[in-house]
């Protein structure tokens, strides 16, 4: 087996995203919950890179902190993509190989296209540079590759400089390149800004290395989502939704069931096991890890929570940081959870609130029911035993505990400490008049008469 070259990859990152309107760098935006450098330094791992540099601008300190422990080089005045790489030029010294240049604002891009471009670039001795097309049903605002003879690539044309004919064509560049390490200073010194944007592009270099005698071949990208690129707030909304089908994919291949994936909403680490089923319109946050053959029910908001096997969580349940919650447990509509840990088997089927509890297994948390955990100055503690039953609208005015097995009346509102296998009840107690409505409604209907009576006298 012949070894492959080194690679060397180089991230262009120092855009203001100017269309984006907002205070971060262009790719500090989020997909899934992940800036979108996170997105392509993760691919790029994959491919055990010698060196890996993003180009960043001036005081994009969360840039430079997000990509640590990878290096940066600093472009000081932001003159275009040619003029991007060549700040990394330092970075590259003393290495011998393929570098691979990628656009930060195209993330999703997939390792194995990566691994196609490299490989393209290696195809023959001429073959200096590779660079990553896509059809576009809409080129608009791409880059075009201008294609000459034996499918060799002649230019790139940008489209504020391209003639009407150019305009037609509609293999556009997607901005990723590998390009043989040993000419990229030749051909970036030879770079000029005489175009309709005055900037130096990294798309001219075909055209130079071309005087060369170097070709310049082209890798077509089988899935547009892949390669589209990020501009403005709606280009990122797309790039969230092709990012979501991947992922959504990513589950159902692993065996996870959705009616309706595209109401499923997932973040980048998300962790869903196999058999579980989740119905339309489900938004999980950060960090959550749902375990196998569990069923969560349509309109529910997961966050930082890990839920067990076998468990039904929601229709309209809200399970926010810090919470644990077992394998069999039934969590039903309307129920908020916060912090807290629920035992295997233990159900909060309906309307409740469950607070910096540490509830054990089997527990029957009713409806209506729930933990007073705040002061209005500090938050504290409920811990609720094994097989608790707690009636309905029942408060749990913490710091309390109620020990194994023990009962609470509903209606209570519980104060001090159950001990185990007691009753706790708190409520005034109910006093029963005999005949008391049937004589009270009597009195009403009489007065009513009286009323009528009365103005019809008057
Ligand atoms: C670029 C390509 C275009 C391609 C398109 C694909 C050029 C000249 N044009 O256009 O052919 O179809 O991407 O999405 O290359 N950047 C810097 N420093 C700069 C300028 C840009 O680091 O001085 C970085 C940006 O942060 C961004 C990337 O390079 O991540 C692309 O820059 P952008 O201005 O968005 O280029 P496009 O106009 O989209
Ligand atoms: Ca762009």
């Amino acid at each position: 087996m012949t070894k492959s070259k080194p690679i060397a990859v180089v991230i262009l990152a120092a855009g203001k995203g100017t269309r984006m309107k907002s205070k971060k760098p262009k790719v500090m935006h989020e997909l899934l919950g992940l800036p979108m450098i996170n997105w392509l330094l993760n691919t790029v791992e994959q491919l055990d890179p010698e060196r890996v540099v993003v180009v960043v601008g001036k005081g994009m300190n969360d840039l430079i902190d997000t990509i640590k422990p990878h290096k940066y080089v600093i472009q000081n005045k932001q003159q275009g993509t040619g003029d991007a790489l060549k700040a990394a030029l330092p970075a590259l010294k003393g290495f011998s190989g393929d570098v691979l240049v990628l656009l930060g604002d195209t993330p999703l891009i997939g390792v194995s296209t990566l691994r196609n471009l490299i490989s393209t670039r290696n195809i023959d001795a001429v073959t200096g540079i590779s660079v990553l097309g896509v059809k576009m049903q809409n080129p608009t605002g791409y880059g075009r590759l201008i294609m000459g003879r034996n499918n060799i690539l002649k230019a790139i044309r940008e489209e504020k400089d391209a003639s009407a004919q150019e305009k037609q064509e509609n293999i556009v560049n997607t901005g990723a390149f590998c390009l043989d390490s040993r000419r990229i200073e030749r051909w970036l010194s030879n770079l000029n800004n005489k175009n309709a944007q005055g900037e130096y592009y990294i798309t001219d270099i075909p055209e130079l290395a071309a005087l060369d005698k170097i070709k310049t071949r082209v890798v077509i990208a089988s899935d547009v989502n892949e390669v589209m690129g990020c501009n403005t707030r709606i280009d990122l909304s797309k790039l969230e939704q092709a990012a979501q089908n991947k992922m959504r994919e990513h589950f159902m291949m692993n065996g996870v069931i959705m009616q309706d994936p595209s109401s499923v909403y997932f973040h980048h680490d998300t962790q869903i096991g196999e058999g579980t089923l989740i119905e339309p319109n489900v938004y999980f946050s950060a960090g959550v890890k749902v375990g196998k053959n569990t069923h969560i029910k349509a309109f529910c908001h997961i966050d930082n929570t890990v839920i067990g096997d076998k468990t039904t969580i929601g229709p309209f349940a809200r399970l926010r940081p810090g919470s644990e919650i077992g394998d069999d447990v039934r969590i039903g509509n309307f129920v908020e959870i916060k912090k807290s840990k629920i035992g295997d088997r233990s159900k909060i089927s309906h309307l409740g609130y469950v607070g910096d509890c540490i509830m054990d297994s089997d527990v029957n948390f009713s409806c209506g029911a729930i933990t007073v955990n705040y002061d209005g100055f500090q938050k504290h503690q409920t811990i609720i035993g094994k097989g608790v039953m707690v009636g309905s609208n029942v408060n749990l005015v913490a710091p309390v505990i109620l020990d194994d097995g023990a009962f609470v009346a509903a209606g209570s509102t519980i104060t001090t400490d159950v001990p185990a296998d007691a009753l706790s009840v708190e409520r005034g107690r109910a006093e029963v008049r005999a005949g008391w409505a049937a004589l009270y409604r009597k009195r009403k209907e009489k007065a009513k008469n009286n009323n009528k009576d009365k103005k019809k006298e008057s």
